[in-house]
């Protein structure tokens, strides 16, 4: 039986988590599950963030849900960069996959959309870009001050993750795939990327390739996002541009995504596309759909593609029932998941 992490995290992660472990236990009773505490509350208890040994743990488990880090009282990035994009980081989950599709019954923004018509899939680039962490400051706090945020891209990383953009076209209906960059201005790793992309899409004469600049697709994405199948993109423009795509198909309450190592070499981690949502934490009112369908991210990945359809079909049945404007309470739309998953 498989065995699972749970990084609850800080904010609403730990009750959006709560969520989406009753549903896999409704859809796969007995699975092992490990709570890690890591987040704002052990960081203000003993100063750690993410302690060696809870990294070696984590790497022995077969895959990670993680619910949402970060939190007004610890400074930014500590958490950020310390915890999530750590993990990211050491587990080489080079595939950040993010899914959008707009589910019949929720009413997306756009007038233009109608259900069942969007459904796409980011794949952003996860262990790269300008979330490398090179750069640096000179003349701190004073007016000379300077400030600079490096772009890391390598052939390796920009080509392999392109690779499992084109695979994963290959395998959908629509076989298309857009690469979106900014290469107009960004002519160093923008040249690397669109030279990639052109090799890759050679290998795969049945895919069908765009090419967008960033600023371009954020507004496709808002007046057509219909017209998306695969997009691939670097991390920083995939991380802007799936909040975007949360946004049209019904809210960022919905997102969800994994952080995938396509190699198996360590654990792949789930996660909603929401952050801790400081402005509602504690309130009992977050959505556990985003949370629940990473979870179901997480049991296809396992090999257990029944169980994640089950959830997939709990979700639809919950999201076309919803009537527009009753607020939601966290619980009890994990309860009604876990029923309908179950039965
Ligand atoms: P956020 O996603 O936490 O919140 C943005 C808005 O969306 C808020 O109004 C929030 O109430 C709402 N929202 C988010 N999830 C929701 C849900 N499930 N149901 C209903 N409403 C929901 O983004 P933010 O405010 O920019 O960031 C807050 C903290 O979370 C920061 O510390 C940030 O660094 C962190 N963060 C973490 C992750 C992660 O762990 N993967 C992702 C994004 C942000
Ligand atoms: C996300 C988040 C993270 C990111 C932050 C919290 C490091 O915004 O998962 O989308 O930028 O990747
Ligand atoms: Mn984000």
């Amino acid at each position: 039986m498989a065995r699972i992490a749970v990084v609850a995290g800080d904010g609403i992660g730990p009750e959006v988590v709560a969520q989406a472990l009753k549903v896999v236990d409704a859809v796969l009773p007995g699975v092992e599950t490990t709570a890690y505490d890591l987040g704002a509350a052990r960081y203000h208890r003993t100063g750690e963030v993410l302690p060696d040994s809870v990294l070696a743990e984590l790497a022995g488990h077969d895959a990670i849900l993680l619910g949402a880090v970060g939190d007004p009282t610890v400074p930014p990035g500590v958490l950020e960069r310390g915890l999530l994009l750590k993990l990211r980081f050491a587990f080489d989950q080079y595939v950040n996959l993010r899914p959008s599709r707009l589910w019949p019954g929720v009413a997306g923004p756009l007038a233009t959309v109608k259900p069942g018509e969007v459904d796409l899939v980011v794949v952003r680039e996860g262990t790269e870009g300008l979330y490398a962490g090179a750069g640096g400051s000179l003349h701190r706090d004073t007016p000379a001050e300077v400030a600079t945020e490096e772009s890391l891209n390598t052939r390796h990383g920009v080509e392999r993750v392109i690779r499992d953009a084109f695979a994963r076209a290959s395998r959908r209906e629509r076989r298309k795939v857009t690469l979106v960059h900014k290469t107009n201005v960004l002519t160093h790793a923008g040249s690397l990327w669109a030279r990639a992309f052109a090799a890759v899409a050679a290998e795969h004469p049945d895919v069908a390739t765009e090419y967008q600049h960033v600023d371009a697709a954020a507004m496709f994405l808002v007046t057509q996002p219909q017209r998306y199948d695969v997009v691939v993109t670097d991390n920083l423009f995939g991380d802007i541009l799936t909040d975007i795509a949360a946004a049209v198909t019904g809210g960022i309450g919905l997102a969800a995504s994994g952080c995938i190592n396509p190699t198996g070499a360590y654990p792949s981690m789930f996660e909603p596309v929401h952050g801790s949502a400081p402005d509602i934490a504690g309130q009992g009112v977050a959505d556990p759909v985003a949370a629940v369908l990473s979870a179901a991210l997480l049991l296809d990945q396992l090999g257990h593609a029944d169980a994640a359809a089950r959830v997939t079909a709990a979700v639809g049945a919950e999201l076309a029932g919803r009537a527009p404007g009753v607020p939601l309470r966290t619980a009890e739309v994990g309860d009604r998941l876990a029923a309908h998953a179950a039965a």
